[in-house]
């Protein structure tokens, strides 16, 4: 039996975020340059978008540029923009349904990059059958910090009182105030951290680590992440026995 097959239906979940690594091992283990594993991942970025809307998942966020990312060599930065440019398909929006967002410092991209993405944005704003958050630019210290300035700016008019911050202030505060956190996180390539991505909204997420790297994932793959998550008692503090209560 697939991993797909032994699913069980009824609790996808309707968030999954992705820390999609390996690009570059992948390349170096088939004598490639490094872009040319980035350029099979972004195949399988398009494969998951399909995959995921066939699975009923509501949000994919995808991890596709870190702030730290700026630090790589120049040729490989204007590599993956051009990619990016290259692979934003509307088409392949539509046919899912799906609409695009972004998260992350904008600032940073290259406008030619931001028109495009812009474009797609707003062409598909209207679809809500998949929501693909693509976090660009991103990292999770970037947005506490930002979510952090935005809020005092609120006290400081006195629009907010400081005794009224409470949790949902600071995540309505951050990028990813229109959706719900992970229920799972999926990082591909065999590392076992975060990388700066989603440290708030990650505090109950189910954590995903496998070897594959990145060009190699696939549904099955997919799917053998999700079964992992059903397999998981979601605790959120209580005891096994107090979870097991509260579903009799
Ligand atoms: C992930 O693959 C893609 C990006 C970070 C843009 P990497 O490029 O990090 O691949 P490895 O980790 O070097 O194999
Ligand atoms: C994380 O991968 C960022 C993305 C997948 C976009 P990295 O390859 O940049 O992470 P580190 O450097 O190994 O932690
Ligand atoms: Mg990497």
């Amino acid at each position: 039996m697939t991993y797909q097959e032994r699913l069980d239906k009824d609790r996808m979940p309707s968030h999954v975020a992705i820390i999609m690594d390996g690009n570059g091992r992948w390349a170096k283990a088939r004598g490639l340059e490094r872009s040319a594993g980035h350029a099979k991942g972004v195949e399988v970025v398009k494969k998951l978008m399909e995959d995921s809307a066939t699975l009923g998942i509501s949000y994919v966020t995808l991890y596709t540029f870190s702030t730290e990312n700026w630090n790589r060599p120049i040729d490989e930065v204007n590599t993956l923009m051009q990619l990016l440019y290259d692979n934003i398909d509307e088409e392949l929006f539509i046919r899912n349904q799906a609409r695009l967002h972004v998260i992350g410092d904008m600032e940073r991209i290259p406008p030619f990059v931001m028109d495009k993405m812009n474009r797609c944005i707003e062409r598909t704003r209207h679809f809500d059958r998949l929501h693909v958050i693509v976090a660009l630019s991103y990292s999770s210290r970037w947005e506490i910090t930002e979510a952090v300035r935005k809020i005092s700016l609120k006290v400081a008019s006195g629009e907010l009182k400081a005794d009224e911050i409470s949790e949902n202030t600071v995540s309505e505060a951050l990028t990813t105030d229109f959706v719900p956190d992970p229920e799972l996180l999926i990082r591909t390539g065999g590392e076992i951290r975060l990388s700066n991505f989603l440290l708030w909204q990650s505090a109950y997420t189910e954590l995903y680590f496998c070897d594959t790297y990145w060009p190699d994932f696939n549904m099955e793959e997919l799917c053998k992440a999700i079964y992992y998550y059903q397999h998981r008692e979601r605790r959120f503090g209580l005891t096994g026995d107090q979870v097991e209560e509260s579903i009799n």
